[in-house]
This record gives structure tokens, sequence and C-alpha cells, in this order.
């Protein structure tokens, strides 16, 4: 009989997002005559810029004409991406990366999810709490993150870093060392973020334990205030100790077109080996390269046009924000985030649950969140709203939160 990888078989319920999905959909069906507003999971609304639309249609005609057409992609990315890549989001910030250090993917997703395969099991990972869901559930699948104790919410084998209003929603450097540290600033599922000098910390740290960072920085582009680093390479060190995922998710609107990438600096060594050399390997083995349209539509984001569009495209979704979180405010929630992400963080109005109050807005405004406890036991009491709606759906939905 063939043995299956147990490590599945740990892992409580299903995916974050799917659980809330069939929710929605049961009371979809039980009130065909409510018109549900969907602020749940992260995913964008407005349409591709036309920058974007119009490198892709020049990828197709040349992929339809033998000449020009395009096979598998290099499989860590076509050099006219990694290129604009490592000039804009890191040369142009004063940030040492070279294009060779880039990794063009299919997504932050997939590369947060996958990174975990070139450590050791034995080591032990630290999260923030609450944390965004994939890092811990890949880490629990790969058998690192021993038992689960469902009345806590908690891995026995996982150091959580407790991010609530008390600390402000700033980590505290753990006490027990860490192999690999996930971080996300901008947060998801917060929206809050950390300095840069408090990021400077994390980078210290990490070179001083040894501990590698696993920085997500999927939200960087709705960053307004200046003390916040765009990327952990503003850092000084942190090539030595930090690897970065990005999407283009939600700065492009790509979340149904999949775009991303991971930076390992080739100063990254651990045992003597070269993280940059395991994470090259493994993508040439695994990973085919992402698809030639998709990497000229990529590389239209970087264009002077593409960016001046996607300006806009951000501030709209950031204008969505402040409804929210003004919107909030005024009817009495205690609120955070929305300042450098599209996120807002809510606590739940008097003791209830995550989870109820997931309900009660669902049953009672037709508006769909995401529930804390989703995300960690830290994050029991809170709530999340996405700014990725519409305009007029942001609104609405806060119209009827406030009529509550
Ligand atoms: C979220 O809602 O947290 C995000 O959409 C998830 C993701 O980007 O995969």
């Amino acid at each position: 009989m063939v043995q299956v990888n147990d490590n599945y078989q740990k892992l409580p319920g299903s995916y974050l997002f799917s659980t809330i999905a069939k929710k929605v959909a049961a009371f979809a069906e039980a009130n065909p005559d409510k018109e549900v507003i969907r602020l749940g999971i992260g995913d964008v609304t407005q349409p591709l810029v036309p920058a974007v639309v119009a490198a892709m249609h020049r990828a197709v005609d040349e992929m339809a004409d033998a000449a020009t057409f395009h096979g598998y992609a290099p499989d860590l990315g076509y050099e006219f991406l990694r290129s604009v890549i490592a000039k804009q989001d890191y040369q142009d910030r004063g940030c040492d990366i070279q294009k060779d250090e880039i990794f063009v993917s299919d997504g932050a997703k997939s590369d947060s999810g996958n990174i975990q395969e070139i450590f050791s099991n034995d080591l032990k990972i630290a999260v923030t709490d609450p944390v965004y869901p994939v890092y811990v559930d890949s880490n629990v699948m790969a058998g690192r993150c021993g038992e689960y104790n469902a009345k806590e919410q908690t891995w026995s084998n996982v150091i959580y870093m407790p991010c609530t209003r008390e600390n402000g929603f700033v980590p505290e450097l753990p006490k027990e060392t860490p192999g690999i540290i996930y971080l996300c600033f901008p947060n998801n599922p917060t929206g809050t973020t950390i300095t840069k000098a408090q990021l400077q910390e994390w980078v210290d740290y990490a070179n001083w334990t040894g501990a590698v960072i696993i920085y997500d920085a999927a939200y960087e582009a709705y960053i307004t205030e200046p003390d916040v680093a765009h990327s952990i390479y503003e850092c000084a060190g942190a090539d030595t100790c930090a690897i970065e995922i990005r999407s283009f998710s939600k700065n492009a609107g790509f979340t149904g077109v999949r775009l991303g990438f991971t930076v390992v600096p080739k100063a990254l060594v651990r045992g003597g080996v070269s993280l940059h050399a395991m994470w090259a390997r493994r993508h040439g083995t695994k990973y085919n390269g992402a698809p030639y349209i998709i990497q000229r539509a990529g590389e239209a984001v970087y264009s002077k046009e593409g960016r001046a569009q996607l300006k806009e495209q951000v501030a709209f979704y950031m204008k969505n924000a402040a409804v929210i979180k003004e919107g909030l405010s005024a009817a009495g929630y205690e609120v955070y985030g929305g300042v450098n992400a599209p996120y807002i963080w809510l606590k739940t109005p008097g003791n209830m649950s995550s989870w109820e109050f997931f309900d009660d807005l669902l049953a009672r405004a037709n508006v769909v969140g995401t529930p804390g406890s989703g995300f960690g036991p830290s994050g029991e009491g809170y709530f999340r709203l996405t700014a990725f709606g519409s305009y007029e759906n942001t609104k609405a939905a806060l119209a009827r939160i406030q009529a509550l």
C-alpha cells in the first residue's frame, strides 16, 4: 500500500480563502435576492492598464508568427524583464541587486510556498501572528511544524511573534533563534507596517544569528510614508541574510495573469552553500519559466506609460482604503492599516469572535470580509476588509455597515 505524505493530514480544514468562498456560496444560494459585496480575498477588480494590454497584444502577434515565435522561456526569466526589475525596483532605490539575482516566476504565492524547500527540515520557522497562511501551511506540508493544537490554533514547532494593537503591530525579536523568519511588510493581513529603522533591526538580528529572512514585499506599491522601506535591500547587510519575494498581482492587477519574482542575492550563503545556486537549481528543475506574453506584460509595468497608469490604479484602491477607514472610524470601530497597504484591520465589536463577526456581517449587511483568526491566534477578535473592490461597492458596503 502506498504511503501518503502524512503531514497533509495534519492541516486543519481547508485553505482559509477556500473555506470563506464555500460559506459565501452557500449564503448566496440560500439568499438569491441578496446582493453580496465581497471585500474578503485580496483580489483586484480594476482591468489591466492600457500599456500592459498593448504589450500583451504585441506579444500574442509575435507568437503567431514563426519568425518571432517563442517556445520555452529561459527558466529564470527573460533578460528584458530581469534587467528592468533590477534597475527600477532595486538599483534606482540604491540597492545593489543585479539582474541575475532575480528569479521570475508565476507569482508570490507559489514562491512563498516553495522557498522553504531549499532549507533543512530540522529548522524552526518564525512567523508574525497573524500571518499569511501560505508560509505556515507550506512548512506543515514539509513536516517542519510539529503538531497542531486545535484549541490554541498553534503548531508546536513554530515560533509565533504576535502583532496586536498592544505592541502597535510591530513584532518583537524572538527569544528562541529561528532558522527562517517570515516577514511581510506592508503587512497582510493587518495592513500595518514597520519603519526602515525597525526593519534594519531584523536584518542585523538575522546576520547576527545566521537566520534567513523571507521578506514578502507584495504590497510595496501601496507605501505612502517616507520612512518605510520598499525593499529589504534598502537595509545595510540584507544581501547576506534575506530573500525578497515580489508580486505583480497587487501593483499591476495580475492576480489572474500570474507573474512574480524572487530575489536571492549571490552573497547569501549558509553552511558554505549558495542559496542563489540552490534556488536556481530548484527553479531549473521544477519550473519552465513564466510565459513570454506574460513577461512582456510585466515589462510594460515598468514603461513610462505603465508606471503612470498604475500609479493611478494604486491611488484608486487607496481611495477605497480611505473610504473604509474613515467610514468604520465614524461608525465607532477601532481601525488599523489602510495607510501603506490596501487592507484595513478592525477590532470586532464587543466580545465577538472573528468568525461570529464574519457570519453577522454576511447575514445582516451581506458584506464579506476575512476573519482575523484565520490568519493565526493573535488575529482572533480582528477582521480584515480589502480595498480592492470597486468604488461603488466599497461605498455601498460601508453604508450598510454603518446602518447596522
Ligand atoms: C489575500 O487575500 O490575503 C491575498 O489575496 C492572498 C494572496 O495574495 O494569495
